[in-house]
């Protein structure tokens, strides 16, 4: 793999002259953004505020600087995610400590808080919210910091997604008695058990159908966990097994919230359709494409 000799014979590089070369090098590489990652690339090795890079234009770049610029670069030109050399991604208005194990916060993914957010806005009294998934916390932290009244329990199947999620409890200052991280599967029966029920279901399960792998990019494909990423039975399987169990930690009146793939819409609604289920809804995405499923458990029992 080439590197880049952004060092090569030119030695003294200023701010203006890197963001120029390193982006079109990174355009080349087939970068979506080139210039937003150069510039946060930047911004991670001179330890600035974005705005810095502008007023330091003319700043030229110290040896260990160039090096470890060029490091990041390299890495980026190899398509790995901007999150992941960074090692956090903003999500709602927090910063989320990322590692490869778990999956990248997505901006989707903000509509199911948002959503979950505005239907309890009327309730300030603490309620239970279960998030089967919780992978880097993204979810269930948001939902902690904006409700801290609340208590939350987050499944997962990954130790090390546990540990992240953790690690970012603890920089968000989530009281520890407001959380419980565990490690379950939840496609198992037995792993729907809980003291209390929950008021709140949130997921946002693999969802991506093995025959879809083909057609995702490369950053996805090489660098995510896998286990995040996908699921068997053309992508539903995790709701099916949500569908079946999830009810058992259920009082009558919780809602569920399952974030969905752009195609799955009319085949998770159907999958929810069974007497246990009412006013079913979908959220749509910042693009308008139904994101979430909505739903309310009857307090009957699917089957
Ligand atoms: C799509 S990621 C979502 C992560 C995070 N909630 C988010 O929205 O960014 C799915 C998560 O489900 C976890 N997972 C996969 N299979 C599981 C299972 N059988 N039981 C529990 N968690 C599972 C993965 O480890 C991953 O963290």
């Amino acid at each position: 793999m080439s590197q880049p000799e952004a060092t090569g014979p030119k030695l003294n590089w200023n701010i203006k002259e890197l963001l120029m070369w390193a982006t079109g090098y990174l355009e080349k590489k087939g970068s979506p953004s080139p210039r937003l990652d150069v510039e946060l690339l930047l911004t991670e090795v001179l330890q600035v505020a974005r705005i810095q890079l502008y007023v330091q234009f003319e700043r030229i770049l110290q040896t260990p600087e160039k090096d470890r610029f060029r490091a990041l670069l390299t890495r980026r030109g190899q398509g790995e995610p901007i999150a992941y050399i960074l090692g956090r991604k903003g999500f709602m208005s927090y910063d989320f400590v990322v590692t490869p194990e778990v999956l990248i916060p997505r901006a989707d993914t903000e509509c199911l808080v948002e959503a979950v957010l505005q239907d309890h806005q009327h309730i300030t009294g603490s309620l239970r919210i279960l998030d089967a998934g919780t992978g880097s916390g993204c979810i269930l932290l948001s939902l902690l910091k904006e409700r801290p009244n609340d208590v939350g329990i987050g499944w997962d199947i990954s130790q090390a997604a546990l540990k992240v999620a953790q690690h970012n409890a603890l920089q968000l200052k989530i009281p520890p008695q407001k959380l419980t991280l565990s490690c379950r599967d939840m496609t198992l029966p037995e792993s729907w058990q809980l003291e209390d029920p929950v008021q709140i279901l949130v997921s946002n399960p693999p969802y991506i159908a093995f025959e879809e792998e083909p057609g995702l990019s490369l950053n996805v494909r090489n660098y995510e966990p896998r286990q995040a990423l996908f699921a068997p039975d053309s992508g539903v399987f995790f709701y099916k097994k949500i569908e079946a169990y999830a009810w058992k930690l259920l009082a009558p009146g919780a809602r569920v919230y399952v974030e969905i793939g752009h195609q799955q819409a009319s085949q998770v609604a159907e999958i929810f359709s069974t007497p246990a289920w009412h006013q079913t809804r979908f959220i749509p995405d910042l693009q308008g494409i139904n994101r979430v499923l909505a739903t309310t458990y009857t307090g009957i029992p699917p089957r």
